[in-house]
């Protein structure tokens, strides 16, 4: 290995997670390649574009384009020669029914990365896999790089918030490496030196400890959304409040308040299939018991979508058939064009499906939500969209639908009735507008 500040390091797969390291590391001050099997993908990136929408990444790639430490590529061979660390960033989505991960982007990233290791060289992965894939993988490593075991492989997992990428990328709350190689340690180190250095904790593992940081994390946040909502299911049929309830458990700060949101549940393309995929990997170990609760938390989220359905379809009087419906908010969360597993499309989907009109409208996702539903009407503003509308239900919590005017959305609805599918808005003041108002686990 070179010395550590002149570490070349190549960032494989270039989706949001890739991009976004790739960006960051470059900005950190290392010279970094990205490849990406997608041509198209790595034409965008070259010229400056980010294929999606994160704030902040797109000014962060310019600029790292310009200072000539970034570039990317679609050639693997290129790659190996030129980076001494390999991150592996690519996707493991679900696999099917059974809720498995995906393994086969990984696989090919390693299948078509090993053949071209002359020297030794440090591969690291960044994805989310199933505990126990890092061990196979860096044996398959060995096996395929000429250079043979001195083709190292460690686990690092990452723990980015879409839309809060780069922050979390060059200010992560620990960094977490899973290996036996003091050379793998060394090269993770020099990569984050300058955070560790800044008081980031820095964490050695084995590499099944690393998988399973990743998985555990997403799955206790999930049981906390998941929690809170199963507050809101019984106080919406106990009388209570649950913003009330989650307001007076955030005070104990053991329980805390982030995580802590009632409303129509997550989505994205992490929290859901991370928590299936962690279920079906138990299974195999033998050990299902241990995670059936995840079952349940799973279960309580999918039950938010139906009830957000139910809620809407009383107050228009028992039927959708005909009726005209709004929904604001399309990506899985503001601040974000992803769609993957949306809380907000299933539902604007399931209402369309039951016979209503569905109007949708997004601040970013529109021509995602667009192609994935082609179903749903869409319209470009907030206003557009609620015309004529019988009810409007907000489904993402965008800055713009929390400050929404309601007074001036009165003059184009035909009914004032609204569903707060995420505890946006504040009832008294719409109330006061002469809205009808409802919202998930409130009176
Ligand atoms: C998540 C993890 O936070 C991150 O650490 C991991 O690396 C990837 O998965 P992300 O998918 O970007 O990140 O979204 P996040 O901000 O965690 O939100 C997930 C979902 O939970 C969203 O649909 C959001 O609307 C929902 N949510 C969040 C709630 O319903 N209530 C809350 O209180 C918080």
């Amino acid at each position: 290995m070179v010395e550590a500040e002149r570490m070349r390091v190549s960032v494989i797969g270039t989706g949001y997670l890739g991009a976004t390291t790739a960006a960051c590391l470059a900005e950190l001050g290392f010279e970094v390649i990205g490849l990406d099997v997608d041509e198209a993908k790595i034409d965008l990136l070259r010229s400056g574009k980010v294929p999606f929408y994160e704030p902040g990444l797109d000014e962060l790639l310019t600029e790292s384009l310009q200072t000539g430490r970034l570039h990317f590529t679609t050639d693997f061979a290129e790659v190996a020669e030129f980076a001494d660390l390999h991150l592996i960033c690519v996707g493991t989505p679900q696999r099917d029914e059974s809720g498995a991960a995906d393994l086969k982007y990984v696989n090919a990233a390693i299948d078509s990365l090993a053949p071209h290791l002359t020297r030794p060289t440090v591969v690291v992965g960044r994805s989310t896999v199933p505990v126990g894939t890092a061990a196979t993988l860096a044996a398959r490593l060995a096996a395929l790089a000429p250079i043979g075991e001195e083709a190292e492989l460690g686990w690092s997992p990452e723990f980015l918030r879409e839309g809060f990428g780069v922050e979390d990328t060059l200010r992560p709350n620990r960094i977490v490496i899973g290996t036996d190689s003091p050379r793998v340690e060394k090269a993770v180190r020099a990569l984050w030196q300058q955070q560790v250095d800044e008081g980031v904790p820095f964490l050695v593992t084995d590499l099944q400890t690393a998988e399973l940081v990743k998985v555990s994390a997403n799955a206790f946040l999930a049981t906390k959304i998941s929690f809170i909502n199963a507050m809101a299911e019984v106080s919406e049929v106990a009388g209570a409040d649950v913003i009330q309830l989650a307001e007076a458990l955030s005070y104990d700060d053991r329980i805390g308040g982030k995580f802590l949101g009632p409303g129509l549940g997550f989505g994205g393309g992490c929290l859901p299939k991370d928590i299936r995929a962690f279920m079906a990997r138990a299974d195999e170990l033998g050990v299902e018991p241990a995670l059936s609760f995840l079952r349940e938390v799973d279960a309580i989220n999918q039950r938010r979508r139906a009830r957000t359905t139910d809620i809407a379809r009383q107050l228009i009087g028992g039927n959708f058939a005909g009726r005209t419906v709004t929904v604001l908010g399309a990506a899985f969360k503001p601040n974000s064009d992803d769609i993957r597993d949306s809380p907000a499309l299933d539902v604007a989907s399931t209402i369309a499906s039951l016979g209503a009109h569905v109007t949708v409208y997004d601040p970013a996702a529109l021509e995602r939500a667009r192609e994935a539903h082609p179903e749903l009407n869409y319209a470009t503003s907030m206003l557009d969209a609620a015309r004529g509308a019988d009810v409007v239900l907000l489904l993402t919590e965008w800055a713009e639908f929390r400050e929404a005017n309601p007074e001036e959305l009165a003059t184009v609805v035909a009914q004032k009735r609204i569903v707060d599918g995420r505890n946006a808005l504040d009832p008294t003041y719409w109330r006061a507008s002469g809205w009808t108002y409802r919202a998930l686990g409130r009176q």
